[in-house]
């Protein structure tokens, strides 16, 4: 299967049920790059352990919820193999052999993982697994021999570590083990949530890829518009607008018209948000009538994981034992 063609490899940490944003941010895409890469699809549940080492049982029940998602979002398994982190140990072997080829210097230097570490106040007591996580990062791409890594701006830099991993592993041990990765950056990559911060789960301002056409118009309804216009026959402010920016992304057509609209006090807000959420329902009711059958087919699921797993147990075990030639290990 898809021999001929450049791999991907995309990752996901198992965070529960998928909002918009991940599905701007990083689903779209993949369901755009499977058509032209071979795609492997990884749930990360071994990075949920960085910062919540405890939650177990709950990783796990979401690491089904985010496939079904996946899946009732258009990824493909028969294109493309979905599977979990965990099912393939040949990932914590690969990444215990990188770690021995990157300083923690380098590690700490990663403005990703510094800026987690202040957002969840761990800056002075950061597990030695949480720095390290890009590395594991860094084997989950390496292991598939990816050509391309597609991600939003926050995990570029740890696409970087990727690429220097692979170069250091390869002259360290001078064997062409490893390509460097390209990264493929999103662009649509930030979606706001409705308060107009990035959507995040933690944040309560999303609309999940679940939610009823009734939940997204009582959510639109308390989006953040522009706090500057009380009556509709005010001049608004589009930029900075949460409704103007769901709508760029969800009815680009129509922009310049809503925009003129909203300027010369011809589109109020309340009529522009139940439009939006209109909108928003239609976008999303394909895919909740897939997640539908997926739900009532959950064990159709785990079937999938299952040969996804095997898919990549393949390849990684294929991987691991050029890495150990090349060590001189085997
Ligand atoms: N670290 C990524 C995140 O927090 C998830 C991830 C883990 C990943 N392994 C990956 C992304 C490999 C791309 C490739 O979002």
């Amino acid at each position: 299967m898809g021999q001929d063609k450049k791999r991907i490899l995309s990752g996901m940490r198992p965070t529960g049920r998928l909002h918009l944003g991940n599905y701007v941010g990083a689903l779209e895409n993949w369901i755009q790059l499977q058509n032209t890469y071979h795609s492997f699809h990884m749930v990360a549940d071994w990075h949920m352990l960085t910062t919540a080492p405890e939650a177990t049982r709950e990783i796990r029940d979401n690491c089904i919820e985010v496939v079904i998602d996946w899946l009732s979002a258009g990824l493909d398994p028969h294109k493309s193999p979905l599977f979990v982190q965990s099912h393939v140990r040949e990932h914590a072997e690969l990444y215990l052999i990188l770690s021995m080829l990157i300083t923690v210097a380098r590690l700490q230097r990663n403005p990703t993982v510094k800026e987690q570490a202040r957002d969840l106040g761990l800056e002075s007591n950061m597990s030695f697994g949480h720095l390290g996580y890009p590395v594991l990062q860094a084997a989950d791409i390496l292991l598939y021999k990816a050509d391309a890594v597609p991600v939003g701006e926050d995990q570029a830099p740890h696409v970087e570590i990727t690429r220097e991993m692979a170069k250091r592993f390869n002259f360290v041990y001078n064997r062409e083990v490893f390509p460097e990765p390209e990264t493929i950056l999103t662009r649509f990559a930030r979606l706001p949530g409705l308060d107009g911060k990035k959507m995040s789960k933690s944040l309560s301002n999303s609309i999940f890829l679940s939610d009823t056409a009734e939940t997204i118009q009582k959510k639109v309804m308390q989006a953040y518009t522009d706090p500057t216009r009380i009556r509709k026959t005010d001049p608004g402010h589009p930029e900075g607008c949460v409704v103007f920016a769901y709508h760029q992304k969800f009815e680009p057509g129509t922009v310049k018209q809503v925009e003129c609209d909203c300027i010369e006090g011809k589109l109020g807000c309340v009529e522009h948000k139940r439009q939006m959420a209109k909108k928003l329902a239609e976008v999303l009711a394909p895919i909740q009538e897939r997640r539908v059958y997926y739900e009532s087919h959950r064990s159709e699921v785990q079937d999938i994981i299952a040969d996804g797993d095997k898919q990549a147990r393949d390849v990684a075990s294929k991987t691991m034992s050029e890495v150990r030639q090349a060590m001189d290990l085997e």
